[in-house]
């Protein structure tokens, strides 16, 4: 426990400093990295948070429900040097995504929400940027472009924090694209085609 650091965050404390920020905690396309993330004490209340602005905007039609959750959860992101406590933020964040949508483990949302998390809560180290082979860490743009077609795009976390530094945000809007080249982009998927990843 000591060598790591590994000291959680009360819950009470977690909503008090998520409350500084209500509004972008609130936002479903805001994008939250928590660069420590442990077993999930601030990602699952953000998506908490989230999930309830989609029901409150979505709750009616169910096509817009279920992929605004799963867009909710593609704007969260967390960094875990160890791969017990990151395993451990991954499946709490799919039973809080599960439980919301109403879908057990087998069902293609379950299996869409797991490949994003494998992609968004990734194992590595923050300080150095690198993931435990040395390789340096990447995380997924997701963008929803509405009619069930997401888009992905990778980009180093590396050089996001750059991006970071000229826009005030992770992903911010740009006009530096040439600076901050994609390590891959993807064809547009469905949320069945983003289930079908889910073991790669
Ligand atoms: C103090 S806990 C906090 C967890 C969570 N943020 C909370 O407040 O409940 C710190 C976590 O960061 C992880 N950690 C320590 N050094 C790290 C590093 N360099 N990169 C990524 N994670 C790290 C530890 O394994 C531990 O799970």
């Amino acid at each position: 426990m000591a060598d790591h650091g590994e000291v959680f965050t009360p819950a009470w404390m977690v909503e008090a400093m998520l409350d500084l920020v209500k509004e972008e905690s609130e936002r479903i396309d805001s994008r939250v990295l928590e660069p420590a993330c442990g077993a999930g004490n601030f990602l699952i209340p953000v998506l908490v948070r989230k999930l309830a602005t989609v029901q409150y905007r979505y709750g009616r039609n169910e096509f817009e429900k279920r992929h605004h959750a799963l867009f909710a959860l593609m704007c969260t992101y967390g960094i875990e040097l160890l791969p017990d406590n990151a395993q451990d933020c991954r499946d709490k964040l799919a039973f809080v995504f599960n439980g919301f949508l109403g879908v057990d483990t087998s069902d293609e949302w379950a299996r869409s929400a797991r490949t994003v998390l494998a992609a968004n809560i990734v194992q590595g180290d923050a300080l150095t940027m690198n993931d435990p082979a040395g390789l340096p860490i990447a995380f997924p743009e997701w963008g929803y472009l509405g009619k069930g077609k997401f888009q992905r795009r990778d980009f180093r976390y590396d050089s996001l924090t750059q991006r970071a530094s000229f826009e005030g945000t992770l992903f911010g809007e740009l006009d530096h694209e040439d600076l901050f080249t994609p390590v891959k982009t993807y064809p547009l998927m469905t949320v069945g085609q983003i289930a079908e990843q889910v073991n790669l």
